[in-house]
């Protein structure tokens, strides 16, 4: 696998594959790679020739008081993560090398609609920094198809809204949240729990299950059962940030006549947020 850190390099070694007939995937990342990355570079090895990864912790898309600067950065472990997952070139470019003229003047990206509350209200721009360094890093890379974890709910539907609204020849594929064995979903930022918050984490998890369960049975009190999760994770010691019930597809808040559901919770626990999610189709529980 080769590094590369400049958009030149970058472009010439695709230009290569390309030439010679491969078909190129694509995972974008911030680095400090767990499990649930690996999983999407396995999955781009599975369905393209090339991988390209790529490592940007992407200053456009943090708040001015968020972990910009405690975000993990662990290249090397990184490197052999995706080497033994079947990448085949990894870009890693310096903040200059992407925003070689600073971030205040660059043209941005901002998607309608999906964008919107829940994490969009929480962490305000964050998804139009998202969706301006992914069409940046697809336009240098144009691949056929990209991965991204379901775990970001709402960021794979900005994604997946960005593409089809700006006609971009690319395939988006969601792959499934991995999860540790007690429930709590994989995430970099999972490493700034200390041993209590870890061991309180997988409540976030269970809360998503048993209004998944409820619902499958028939509830359709969407408040009662948003409240009494609510109630269970302060409990517990987590902060909720939001806890909704939304139609799968749009994000829409649900109503009762919708089939397709997800449940997104976000909430603090200490300093650290975290995300988590859970889709139902009720028509396959019915
Ligand atoms: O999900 C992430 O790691 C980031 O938001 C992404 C998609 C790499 C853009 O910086």
């Amino acid at each position: 696998m080769n590094t590369v850190k400049t958009i030149r390099e970058l472009r010439a070694a695709v230009a290569l594959a390309r030439a010679e007939g491969k078909q190129i995937g694509f995972v974008p990342t911030m680095g400090n790679l767990h499990a649930g990355h690996v999983a999407l570079v396995e999955k781009a090895a599975q369905r393209a020739d090339f991988v390209v990864a790529s490592i940007f912790v992407n200053p456009l898309q943090f708040g001015p008081s968020e972990d910009l600067g405690s975000y993990p950065r662990t290249l090397v472990a990184d490197q052999e993560k995706l080497l033994e997952a079947g990448c085949h070139l990894l870009f890693h470019p310096e903040v200059d090398e992407m925003y070689p003229d600073g971030m205040a003047s660059q043209t941005r990206v901002s998607v309608q609609g999906v964008s919107e509350g829940l994490c969009g209200a929480s962490r305000p721009g964050h998804f139009d920094g998202v969706a301006t360094v992914v069409t940046k890093l697809f336009n240098l890379v144009q691949p056929d198809l990209a991965v991204f974890g379901q775990k970001d709910f709402q960021q794979l539907a900005v994604i997946r809204t960005l593409v089809r609204d700006l006609n971009m020849p690319i395939q988006i594929i969601g792959e499934p949240t991995i999860r540790a064995e007690d429930g709590l979903a994989l995430s970099s930022r999972n490493g700034y729990l200390n041993a209590e918050q870890r061991a309180a984490a997988p409540i976030l998890y269970r809360s998503l299950q048993q209004i998944a369960t409820a619902l499958g049975a028939g509830e359709q009190d969407f408040a009662s059962l948003i409240e009494a999760a609510r109630q269970q994770l302060l409990s517990a010691g987590l902060r909720p940030d939001y806890l909704e019930i939304r139609e799968t597809n749009s994000l829409r808040p649900a109503t009762a006549t919708d089939r397709q559901l997800v449940i997104l919770v976000a909430a603090f626990l200490g300093g650290t947020r975290l995300i988590d999610n859970l889709a139902l189709d009720l028509d396959a529980t019915a």
